[in-house]
């Protein structure tokens, strides 16, 4: 863990002047009042303390920032788009850290259309990436409720999932190179722009998912795709689980790789985001136990993707597996459809105290999973109310457990009933052969549940690779372990 600190006012005095020097007056915060943003997570969770924020503008910036740090013995706090869902980018309270913010870095540095890559800087905002690879004729995939504030390096260091994982994969799929600043200050050029490289052990995975652990993230090689010319958006009215699954199952065997996204979503979810969002209208008739929220693409242009998915779903609709189902007649309803999806975290804070889990289990296992979950929170904690939404085909289902302000007035109150629902869905998971983070990460959040969960041959190696990176413990302290 982090040894040294600013041992008096004069030490993080000298410090913040190097940085200055290294990066511009401008760039460096230090008043309580103007790094407020950056101590405290989105969802105000987690409020740490730091000595300051600095914003470097290239490689050769946060390499002497890392450096300067290093020597002072202070910790380091990558931040991207501080949208995470587990305090990763917050320092400790300590103050005893540096946050460092690349999204100032935020230059397209390559776009190869015939390699389909696009080289880019760690500080580029998501969406701006999605907007650049489609100018170019091409799609760059990750899609997330976040992605107009989230950074790349902040996708990559969390491996973020989101939406179109079904189809393309996590963020752990979609990059090919990485330029890091390691925590020594040595820059490391791991920016390949190849698909097969098999020269033994693949560092860049070892980034991937690091949340800021190993080293800050400067520089990614993205793989593109072909953008799609036709895309559809449905959502579709379903009983229970396993006709969802039976669903999911019908569109593969139909439309192969044409379904990008398969989200489903509970009746109560989907109410309460509706009551949170008066602008957006139920685009079904009646109430549904379940929705499954559909998207499917394709590159040929014309109306064959149209015809093959109304088929679809008509034979779905006779076969009873789904009760209804709407498909957008144009983007301005497939956006509204999918605003609803994309709502669901905003609503769930606003209804009261919230947690969210973010379970995977193997995708045939859903089913068993909600009803068991489902079953055993309602016995135990009678007053809260469960909603469930998720990424169904990649077996990924955030379960979120609202507590009633009035019966849990207090932190503690509050706290003994987290600690029952998390062993609830922690237990029946780990039964279940799943993962008690799919996409999220650990971060400060689930640092005991790791431990808890992860095999000691697995910690042994995850910690002997800390070692080796960042031996001093300068990197991000006290997240992942
Ligand atoms: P931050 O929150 O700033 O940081 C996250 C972690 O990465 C921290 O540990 C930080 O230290 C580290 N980090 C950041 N930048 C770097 C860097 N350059 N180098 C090294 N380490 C770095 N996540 C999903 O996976 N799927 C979803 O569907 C999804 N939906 C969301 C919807 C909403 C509305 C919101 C608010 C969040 C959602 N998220 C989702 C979570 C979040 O957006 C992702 O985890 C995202 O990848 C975080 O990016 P960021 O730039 O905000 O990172
Ligand atoms: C989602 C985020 C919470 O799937 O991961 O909505
Ligand atoms: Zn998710």
């Amino acid at each position: 863990m982090s040894s040294g600190e600013p041992r008096s006012q004069d030490a993080a005095e000298r410090l913040l002047r190097k940085l200055k020097e290294i990066v511009g007056d401008n760039h460096v915060l230090a008043a309580e009042a103007h790094m407020e943003k950056h101590l405290v997570d989105w969802r105000r969770r987690y409020r740490g303390a730091a000595v300051g924020v600095v914003f470097p503008r290239s490689t050769e910036e946060v390499a002497s920032v890392v450096k300067v740090c290093a020597d002072a013995g202070i910790g380091i706090v990558p931040q991207g788009g501080n949208t995470g869902m587990c305090g990763g980018a917050i320092p400790s309270p300590d103050g005893h850290s540096m946050v460092v913010c690349p999204g100032r870095m935020n230059r397209v540095r390559e776009i190869d259309p015939t390699n389909n890559t696009m080289t880019v800087e760690a500080g580029c905002i998501l969406a701006t990436i999605q907007e650049v690879a489609a100018d170019n004729d091409r799609l760059f995939p990750l899609s997330l409720g976040s992605e107009g504030s989230c950074q790349i390096g902040g996708n990559v260091a969390t491996n973020a999932g989101g939406t179109a994982v079904l189809r393309y994969g996590p963020m752990r799929d979609l990059v090919l190179g990485i330029e890091a600043v390691l925590p020594d200050g040595r820059i490391w050029n791991g920016l390949s722009r190849l698909r097969k490289d098999n020269t033994g052990y693949d560092l860049k995975q070892l980034f991937i998912g690091s949340e800021g652990t190993l080293g800050i993230i400067t520089a990614v090689v993205l793989k593109l795709y072909p953008k799609p010319h036709s895309q559809l958006t449905a959502l579709a009215a379903i009983l229970d689980l396993d006709l969802a699954l039976a669903l999911l199952s019908r569109l593969r065997s139909e439309l192969g790789d044409r379904i990008s996204n398969f989200e489903i979503m509970s009746r109560n979810e989907f109410a309460l985001v509706l009551a949170h969002n008066p602008e957006l209208v139920d685009p079904l008739d009646a109430a549904s136990p379940w929705y499954a929220f559909i998207e499917v693409t394709d590159t040929i242009v014309g109306d064959d993707l149209a015809a093959a998915l109304e088929e679809s779903l008509a034979a779905a609709l006779e076969s009873g597996i789904a009760t209804d189902a709407v498909i957008a007649a144009n983007l301005a309803q497939a956006a509204a459809i999918w605003r609803i999806r994309h709502s669901v975290t905003e609503a769930n804070i606003a209804s009261g105290f919230s947690i969210s889990h973010d379970t995977s289990v193997p995708v045939s296992q859903v089913p068993t999973f909600v009803a068991q979950v489902d079953a055993a929170i309602a016995a135990a904690l009678p007053e809260v109310s469960t909603y469930y939404v998720g990424h169904l085909g990649d077996g990924n289902i955030h379960v979120v457990v609202v507590f009633p302000r009035d019966t849990y007035a207090t932190q503690d109150h509050f706290d003994d009933g987290v600690r029952a629902a998390n062993a609830i869905v922690d237990r029946i998971t780990v039964a279940l052969g799943g993962s008690i983070s799919a996409e999220h990460g650990i971060g400060q959040s689930n640092v005991g549940r790791l431990l808890q969960f992860k095999p000691p041959l697995e910690i042994e190696f995850m910690r002997s690779i800390k070692d080796l990176f960042d031996p001093r413990g300068i990197m991000n302290p006290g997240k992942l372990f």
